[in-house]
């Protein structure tokens, strides 16, 4: 039986009789199979003698618009149904309230990392992830934590948290799950109209194509870039727009002027007023 804990108290009273290790899994609910898997990967990371803890909070303090705040799922009791069918210990669902008092005055932020991708065209979004996530680790204390390799930038910025402030955790990452038709599974897709729905894998097919470029020796992120963008925008769908497209360095995130290590195209696209990301790594062959 999953045990439910609502506040800050009641988890740190649960978790201190709950059998090591721990893993978590946070997450802002409207859990589908991408979020199912973290939860899979969690079990098999401790071993069914462990705990695995997921959250579920829709963190008021990362959403840049406030309508996509509003407009976010909610469907508590299906996700807590999902996560005891996934044999998942604890649920900590805490209150914006009692995480986040009314004159709080310190903020996690980042300085290089963000700088780019979704950091540079969502202003405060990871401030508010990095926040939330080092307060779950603070009031949980895993020992592992899982996240989607799906949110690259917050994995990143999640990994050099961690290093950067000495944080006692392991972070595993977790390959993206996707639809059969290539579309990676996401909260948001929910809220797609049909047309839009059947357009998106788009996206992934526009990476792709670039990705595969690879083969051809082409190093130039021009080459990369303009591969990928004439995908997604011929013959696009009036209501769609491109937010980002770059290619930047897999670890620093910072744009490259040439395919010599490891790199990954990361877009962010608009089917209005819905908002999804994906991304491709792009290993450059060694001669
Ligand atoms: P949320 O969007 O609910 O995602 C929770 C976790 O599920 C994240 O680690 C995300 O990368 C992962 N995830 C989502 N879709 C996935 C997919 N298709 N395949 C694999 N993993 C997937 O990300 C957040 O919440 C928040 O920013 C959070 C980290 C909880 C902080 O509020």
């Amino acid at each position: 039986m999953i045990r439910r804990c609502h506040d800050v108290s009641s988890v740190r009273e649960a978790l201190s009789t709950a059998p090591c290790p721990l893993a978590l899994v946070p997450t802002m609910g409207a859990l589908h199979e991408g979020h199912l898997a973290l939860l899979r990967a969690a079990r098999e990371k401790v071993g069914p003698g462990g705990t695995v803890a997921i959250s579920i909070f829709v963190n008021p303090i990362q959403f840049d618009r406030p309508e996509d705040l509003l407009n976010y799922p909610k469907t508590l009791e299906n996700d807590l149904a999902a996560c005891e069918a996934e044999g998942v210990d604890l649920a900590f669902i805490p209150n914006a309230d009692e995480l986040y008092l009314p004159d709080r005055s310190i903020l996690v932020t980042e300085s290089l990392l963000t700088k780019h991708l979704c950091g540079a065209t969502r202003p405060g979004h990871f401030d508010g992830v990095l926040t939330v996530v080092l307060k779950l680790f603070n009031i949980l204390q895993p020992d592992c934590a899982i996240f989607g390799k799906k949110d690259f930038q917050q994995l990143a910025l999640i990994n050099r948290m961690v290093r950067d402030l000495d944080v006692p955790v392991e972070i595993i990452g977790h390959p993206t799950i996707r639809e059969p038709d290539g579309l990676a599974l996401s909260s948001r897709n929910r809220k797609l109209t049909p047309e839009h729905r059947a357009d998106a894998p788009r996206i992934q097919r526009a990476l792709s194509a670039a990705r595969d470029l690879v083969q051809t020796g082409e190093q130039s992120p021009a080459v990369y870039l303009d591969a990928a963008k004439s995908h997604l925008l011929s013959d696009a769908l009036a209501d769609f727009s491109l937010d980002y497209l770059e290619l930047v360095d897999s670890v620093s995130l910072q744009p490259i002027a040439k395919l010599t290590a490891p790199a990954t195209l990361a877009t962010a696209c608009f089917y209005h007023p819905v908002r999804l990301i994906d991304h491709t790594e792009i290993v450059p062959i060694v001669s």
